[in-house]
């Protein structure tokens, strides 16, 4: 997640990228050469950091949004032809480098969900503050936009839709309560939907985040196919990295946090045998990753007072094991 505040990146730009000490912290541990791909490029800021922190760093720049790539572009002109950026989902992240030619890579970086610019444009329709189309797409070139799915999708789908990616109480009134209301009118701004789902839904218990806020996760993940594109692309980062090279990952919410630790806590363990087996049948040794933050990190004081949405982020990095199979 990127936010305004100061120049951190030294390109001109007023902001600063979520955990960026860490994560360049993390990801320069080797000196000389490195291939870094970043398959959530947004606006550049970690990729920057870690391109100026190593000066023989060459990068791989990945973004769904066109928007993103030519704006980084510019931000990133820097570091001339150690740059590379091409338009992607990170699902493909180890197609999109063998296509550039590189067979591994040293380190890919994900810091999921949207960035500051994506959510400030009204026009984009991530934002409950600002009204505008309902649209939620990363990719604009992708078919089903919010409104769409809304307008369309079975009560059934987008009550599970409500339920898993949202963690909304009421999942079932607000899916019935959808169906009712676009059979008269159908839904299209971000101030339609936020006003619908305070009026179905009333407002959230203290402590709780406000239900439209839920509800435009919800949808905003289904419209992105976000945890899916995390599941692949977990996979597709341990296929690319080079034995000793590194992963990692910055999340947002709960969901997408228990998937990168689940995946971590599988890829570390040496037999997956169910526990009610009496031996090992799965041969033993599979560990391929060794998880370097044991707890995730999480935004320090400073970064907080200047970065509120830091605060919901979570770091967790893994290195890939050397010989997987153990034999050292
Ligand atoms: C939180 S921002 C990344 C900010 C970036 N680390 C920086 O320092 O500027 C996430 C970016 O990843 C992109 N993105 C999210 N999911 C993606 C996916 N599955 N494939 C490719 N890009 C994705 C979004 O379009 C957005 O630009």
């Amino acid at each position: 997640m990127f936010e305004t505040g100061s120049d951190h990146t030294g390109d001109g730009f007023r902001h600063y990228p979520v955990l960026h000490r860490e994560v360049t912290e993390f990801l320069t541990w080797t000196a000389g050469p490195m291939r870094l791909i970043d398959g959530t490029l947004g606006c550049g800021g970690h990729s920057s950091l870690i391109l100026r922190a190593n000066p023989s760093a060459e990068l791989l720049g990945i973004d769904r949004d066109d928007d993103a790539l030519a704006r980084t572009a510019r931000t990133l002109a820097f570091a001339g032809d150690r740059v590379r950026l091409v338009r992607g989902d990170f699902s493909q992240l180890d197609v999109l480098a063998r296509e550039a030619g590189w067979n591994s890579a040293d380190a890919v970086l994900l810091d999921l969900g949207i960035s500051s610019p994506q959510i400030d444009d009204a026009g984009r329709g991530f934002s409950l503050r600002l009204n505008g189309p309902l649209d939620m797409r990363m990719d604009r070139r992708s078919p089903d936009s919010a409104s769409r799915l809304l307008n369309r999708l079975p009560e059934e789908e987008l009550g599970r839709i409500f339920r898993d990616y949202g963690e909304v109480q009421r999942w079932r009134l607000l899916a019935r309560a959808v169906v009712a209301r676009r059979t008269e009118r159908l839904f299209d701004t971000t101030a339609d939907f936020a006003g619908f789902c305070d009026d179905v839904l009333g407002r959230a218990r203290p402590g709780r985040l406000p239900t439209p806020t839920l509800c435009f996760q919800a949808l905003r993940i289904a419209v992105n196919d976000e945890l899916g594109e995390l599941e692949r692309g977990l996979e597709a980062a341990r296929r690319i990295v080079r034995p000793g090279g590194r992963l990692a990952v910055i999340s947002f919410h709960s969901l997408e946090d228990r998937m990168v630790k689940n995946f971590f806590r599988e890829a570390e363990m040496d037999c997956v045998c169910p526990p009610k087996c009496p031996i090992c049948i799965c041969g033993g040794s599979r560990a391929t990753l060794k998880v370097l933050t044991k707890k995730p990190v999480t935004a320090a004081p400073d970064e907080l007072a200047e970065n509120s949405r830091s605060a919901c982020a979570k770091l967790r990095v893994a290195e890939k094991i050397k010989n997987p199979g153990g034999m050292e």
